[in-house]
């Protein structure tokens, strides 16, 4: 059971969604986050198979290959896996409890069973189209267990895996009834690979705790200095790698289009802005109401908030309640301080274009990142990237991923709402030059580590590995 793919990916979604009109006319989208933004040019680099699912339940086209030249091997998932699956155990049970139980995750066993059954299917999968001795590279909290099986189907490969989301301490993840085998899943991977080395830390000391499980070195960002001994003597390497984006694929501005927006805008003196999937991680009402009190106070003279949500699992309760919390909060604010023909907070519940997005960060003088938790954040690094010359400035929560790259930031804790407008109200008013010197000083660390030095760093941590 081999195929021809010297290189591939596996990841819960392919880097488009299948969209089917009432006519029955099917086209492909870019799917959302910030994983499929950061792995898609690494995959046309390379060349490579990417194995996923379409983004809609019970369709799997025949493989095909991208303008680009990665070919896609879609996943087929039942209604039944993508509520118990992918709605379930990944986002109502797994998602809360690595995001720190920003909300309370349900442990349902019907859950676990399909979580299960469908990284079998995708470990399946992967077997038939890789190639002998091929490196395989398992994305994210949805595929835990797709190492472990793929090392007994397929031992001949080499396994990396990557957790795009942040990793809990060893005290919350012990909650999970199923602990044990998720362990023995990720194990089944030659190197494990975290942004932060506090997360890489935060699996240590979880393997360390573990029965059979023997830990030793340090995390390190880029190295794997840490390893971790499994009951059958095999080493798996344990290292922290930052993501980042590819600066190229955000595209050039379109001439004129900040004058453009800012007019549309109504030429607000500033323009702040938030850019998110619509998710109760990323504290979008926080920041609402941080400007609400600013507006209140008479500090923000002349600004508008402009809040991109990109919808995202709609039909999972808590992500409904954020949704009608956002969506009041923004009604109530445009109600008191808008006028006739121009709000103070321009919202839209949609997915832009990428070209679309670059104007919005190159037109916002401060971008405000507000998550509660975030295992790294690719939009706070797109907007540094957009602002090559240091114009504009960044409020960046402590809690994203990101703040340790980027910590020139205007920094602020998200559960603290003085914090918040304290960051904000600098990033308005700071003295010019700092925030310029602040902002090219991340520029230049977003231009150098960037998406494919990520990609390097794990890869080759990969292929020493084995
Ligand atoms: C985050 C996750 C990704 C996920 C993305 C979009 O970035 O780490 O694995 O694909 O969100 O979420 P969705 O549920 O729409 O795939």
């Amino acid at each position: 059971m081999s195929g021809d793919n010297s290189f591939v990916v596996v990841a819960n979604r392919l880097p488009v969604d299948l969209h089917t009109a009432p006519d029955g006319t099917r086209t492909w989208t870019p799917s959302p986050g910030g994983l499929v933004a950061a792995l898609s040019p690494v995959l046309e680099h390379q060349q490579g198979c990417w194995v996923g699912w379409p983004g809609v339940p019970d369709e799997a086209p025949e493989p095909f290959r991208t303008d680009a030249g990665v070919l896609l091997h879609p996943v087929r998932l039942t209604q039944g896996d993508f509520e118990g699956f992918y709605e379930g155990f990944s986002n109502a049970s797994l998602w809360p409890l690595y995001h720190d139980l920003i909300v309370t995750p349900e442990y349902h066993r019907e859950w676990w069973a399909r979580y299960r059954d469908v990284n079998l299917l995708f470990a399946q999968e992967v077997a038939e189209v890789a190639a002998e001795g091929a490196t395989v590279w398992v994305q994210d909290y949805q595929l835990q267990l797709v190492p472990g099986i793929l090392r007994q189907l397929r031992p001949d490969l080499r396994i990396g895996f990557f957790l795009h989301i942040p990793f809990p301490g060893a005290d919350l993840f012990r909650q999970l009834p199923w602990r044990e085998e998720i362990i023995r899943g990720l194990l089944g991977a030659d190197l494990i690979g975290f942004h932060l080395e506090s997360n890489a830390r935060n699996f240590l000391d979880l393997c360390a705790g573990t029965e059979g499980l023997t830990v030793s070195g340090t995390a390190a960002t880029r190295r794997t200095d840490a390893h971790v001994t499994t009951h059958d003597g095999r080493s798996v390497a344990v290292g922290a790698f930052p993501i980042s984006i590819d600066v190229d694929s955000l595209g050039e501005g379109t001439p004129g289009g900040v004058e453009k927006l800012r007019a549309e805008l109504g030429d607000p003196q500033t323009v702040i802005l938030g850019v998110d999937r619509l998710d109760y991680t990323k504290g979008i009402l926080q920041r609402l109401l941080a400007f609400e009190e600013l507006l209140e106070a008479g500090a923000l003279e002349g600004a508008v908030l402009l809040q991109i949500a990109t919808p995202s699992r709609e039909r999972i309760d808590q992500y409904q309640v954020a949704r009608s919390q956002v969506e009041e909060a923004v009604g109530r604010i445009n109600g008191r301080f808008g006028s006739m023909g121009r709000p103070v907070v321009h919202y839209l519940h949609q997915s832009l274009p990428k070209s679309q997005l670059r104007t919005f960060y190159e037109a916002a003088d401060v971008m405000l990142v507000t998550p509660f938790k975030d295992g790294m954040n690719l939009v706070a690094k797109e907007y540094v990237a957009c602002h090559p010359d240091g114009s504009g400035a960044l409020v960046l929560s402590e809690f994203a991923g990101a703040a340790v790259e980027l910590h020139q930031a205007n920094l602020c804790n998200p559960f603290d709402m003085e914090s918040i407008k304290r960051a904000l109200l600098t990033a308005v008013q700071g003295a010019p030059d700092v925030m310029r010197e602040r902002m090219l000083a991340m520029h230049a660390q977003v231009s150098e580590y960037d998406v494919d030095r990520w990609a390097e760093a794990f890869l080759s941590a990969l292929g020493e590995h084995r």
